[in-house]
């Protein structure tokens, strides 16, 4: 996390350094099961966590805000940022993040500060998730909301960042590597190792997997066969049988 920091995008940073002896007892939610019993008992040892922006008593959250507050964001060109490293590391998710105050003032020259700041979370899907691998579709890595978007017109846009993992120094992942418990990677070091030789071999792609996403559209109905615009012959099929008669029973 340290590193997503030190590439510059914010983040909340990790809190999870400690040893957290405070855990155990806690149980957590099995992932992919909803059932309420259905629960693991966290381990002792060192975990990741995703540090609140403030005091949780003090400060808001918020997963969601509408677009015209979106839109004045102060940083929200740190999405473009966020895109291009999802990109790099393969986030097979799509973008998440949160929103607050803190922190501000620091993007208003000394005004009122005025609306939210975006905060980049989860980068849990990175390198394909649990398969440590690359999947490289147009659609992942983008934020659900094309608000933060529209002002892009070419890859230039997405400068600086791009820059910085083109030129991304490998001893900077060296020492990241250094920095994992090696409980977290035990009988997996080979593989982790590999994981990070790809990751370093494909900073040059990154402008091609931007201009990629270019191709990305969701279809919800993929299966649909007609044509795209509704034909005037199905329309007035619509219209051409008398209205459904409720029997009187069903009527309230
Ligand atoms: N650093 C943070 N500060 C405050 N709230 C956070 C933080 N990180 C996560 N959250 C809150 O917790 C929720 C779930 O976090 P996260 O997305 O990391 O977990 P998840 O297991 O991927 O859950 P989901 O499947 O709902 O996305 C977020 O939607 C957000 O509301
Ligand atoms: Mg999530």
């Amino acid at each position: 996390m340290d590193r997503l920091i030190s590439f510059g995008l914010p983040t909340d940073r990790d809190a999870g350094d400690r040893s957290c002896k405070h855990l155990c007892g806690i149980s957590r939610p099995l992932s992919g099961c909803s059932h309420p019993t259905c629960r693991l008992a966290i381990e002792p040892g060192q975990h990741f966590g995703s540090r609140y922006p403030g005091k949780p008593n003090e400060v808001m959250v918020y997963d969601f805000l509408p677009d015209v507050l979106l839109e004045k964001a102060p940083n929200r060109s740190e999405f473009l940022g966020a895109l291009v490293l999802d990109k790099w590391t393969g986030n097979a998710d799509a973008r998440q993040a949160i929103f607050s105050r803190p922190g501000i003032e620091r993007w208003h020259g000394g005004g009122r500060p005025r609306g939210f700041l975006a905060s980049m979370i989860d980068q849990g899907y990175a390198f394909g998730g649990p398969q440590w691998s690359f999947f490289d579709s147009p659609l992942q890595g983008l934020y659900w909301r094309p608000a933060v978007y529209r002002n892009v017109r070419s890859c230039d846009d997405f400068q600086p960042w791009i820059d910085r993992v083109v030129r991304f120094p490998e001893e900077v992942l060296e020492n990241a590597r250094s920095q994992i418990p090696r409980e977290w990677i035990l009988g997996e070091e080979a593989l982790l190792d590999a994981l990070l030789k790809k990751l370093l071999s494909r900073c040059k792609r990154v402008p091609d997997l931007i201009a990629d996403s270019v191709h990305a559209c969701v279809n919800p109905f993929p299966e649909w066969r007609e044509p795209h615009a509704v034909s005037r012959q199905t329309f007035a099929s619509w219209f051409q049988h008398p209205p459904v008669k409720v029997p009187e029973s069903q009527q309230s």
